[in-house]
């Protein structure tokens, strides 16, 4: 990122998680029901494993914030694991009990998870140094700072949502969701399915996964609306927003792929089925009737609505196992099986939303600069005037 810059640090059985995020402008108002409503959103979903009955997560503002309102220095943001009362003598930054952390040991790698090339990388006698921090957990510490994106962007009128598009093979077929589709996304139903019409039958896939010690994975979408035109740019390979975007909606734990728009079915139909036409609007600007594009075309924002969809494999850890080797006696053997989720795509929604949010309010930072938020609002105002301007203008020239 460019002018926001996120780090996150923490464990996941650890005392907490940390969020720093800098390049806030200041005077942006803090809505701390968006920050709590987030958190709990991420933690929400059918499929999850017990972690999340032990949590019930809030940031606590550690910095860069008074009275309400971000004041332009660093955002620090402390989310407490309460699951450390049990951990600590494992975990404890100070001193471990050798006893206790030799029964948590972890030496049978898991096929999927991060700690065979984890351990070759980091040379750590115990696996658990790797897969502490290779946790999702970490994303707690991405959707608060993402709430904060959230609210920078509110103040342009951006929205953003997400659904659950498709789980294991239900619903793959689905075409791509719009954002009217996403509104009509029950945020208390299991697994916030898009077609609400396919939940049942994803629930009954859940269940059998469980029996049956196995696990799911699926799509996602995410939808910005509102978006306004020109955020990001096709002059630099690095400064395509389409890019920028796949580099952190891929970040996310278990994403193996990310499409933007109609990408997977335009790739296999004609151009002229796959490209938006565009027509004179009403208003002398312009209008296009459809959106497989996804509000990008050359790496810009065009004005329609950005569409994001991320795959997520199955979970890795697995009750019946898989195969793997024991590092320690060099035998095969069946991986090891720790309290784990089944699936977690809701909580993947939430957090490509806050992925998004986090990449769509740096590109408008950049984009429109601003010290302070009504700076950035001016700004904002300016900006649309001209292309408004533009727009309106074209028909005049020769
Ligand atoms: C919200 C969320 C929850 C997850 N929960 C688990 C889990 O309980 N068990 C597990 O093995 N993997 C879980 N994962 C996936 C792993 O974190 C991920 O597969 C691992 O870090 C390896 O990274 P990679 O799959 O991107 O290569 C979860 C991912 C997300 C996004």
């Amino acid at each position: 990122m460019r002018r926001l810059h996120l780090t996150t640090g923490g464990e996941s059985h650890g005392p907490g998680l940390t969020a720093l995020l800098t390049g806030l402008p200041a005077g942006l108002r803090v809505d701390f029901d968006l920050l709590t409503r987030d958190l709990a959103r991420r933690q929400h979903g059918y499929g999850r494993g017990n972690r999340m009955k032990i949590e019930k997560d809030t940031a606590e503002i550690r910095g860069g914030v008074r009275g309400g309102e971000t004041l332009g220095g660093p955002l620090v943001l402390w989310i407490a694991n309460r699951d450390y009362t049990n951990w600590e003598p494992m975990m404890s930054p100070v001193k471990v009990d050798p006893r206790r952390a030799a029964q948590r040991r972890v030496h049978i790698p898991r096929p999927g998870h991060t700690d065979l090339p984890g351990g070759l990388k980091y040379l750590r006698d115990d696996l658990r140094d790797i897969l502490e921090r290779a946790s999702a957990r970490e994303t707690t510490a991405r959707v608060a700072a993402g709430a904060f994106a959230k609210m920078l962007l509110a103040e342009v009128g951006v929205e953003i949502r997400s659904g659950v598009r498709s789980l294991g093979p239900v619903g793959i077929d689905a075409p791509v969701p719009t954002w009217e589709d996403l509104l009509q996304v029950d945020e208390t139903s299991p697994l916030r399915a898009i077609d609400r019409s396919l939940e049942e039958e994803m629930v009954r896939l859940v269940d059998r996964a469980q029996q049956e010690g196995d696990t799911l994975g699926g799509a996602v979408t995410v939808i910005a609306h509102r978006v306004p035109a020109g955020l990001g740019s096709h002059v630099q390979w690095d400064e395509k927003l389409d890019g920028r975007l796949a580099q952190a909606v891929m970040s996310i734990h278990a994403v193996k792929a990310v499409e933007i728009g109609a990408g997977l079915q335009g790739s296999a139909g004609f151009g002229s089925a796959a490209h938006d036409p565009i027509h004179r609007g009403p208003d002398g600007g312009f209008r296009r009737p459809s959106n497989h594009a996804g509000g990008l075309e050359g790496g810009i924002t065009n004005g329609e609505d950005l569409v994001i969809t991320a795959y997520k494999k199955p979970i890795a850890t697995l009750r019946k196992g898989m195969p793997s080797v024991d590092r320690d006696t060099g035998e095969e053997k069946v991986s090891e099986y720790e309290r784990s989720d089944v699936t977690a795509l809701p909580a993947a929604g939430v957090i490509a939303e806050s992925m998004v949010a986090l990449v769509l309010a740096d590109a408008l930072l950049e984009k429109l600069g601003g010290d302070s938020v009504a700076e950035l609002r001016a700004h904002f105002e300016a900006t649309r005037a001209q292309q408004r301007a533009w727009a309106g203008s074209g028909h005049n020239t020769p």
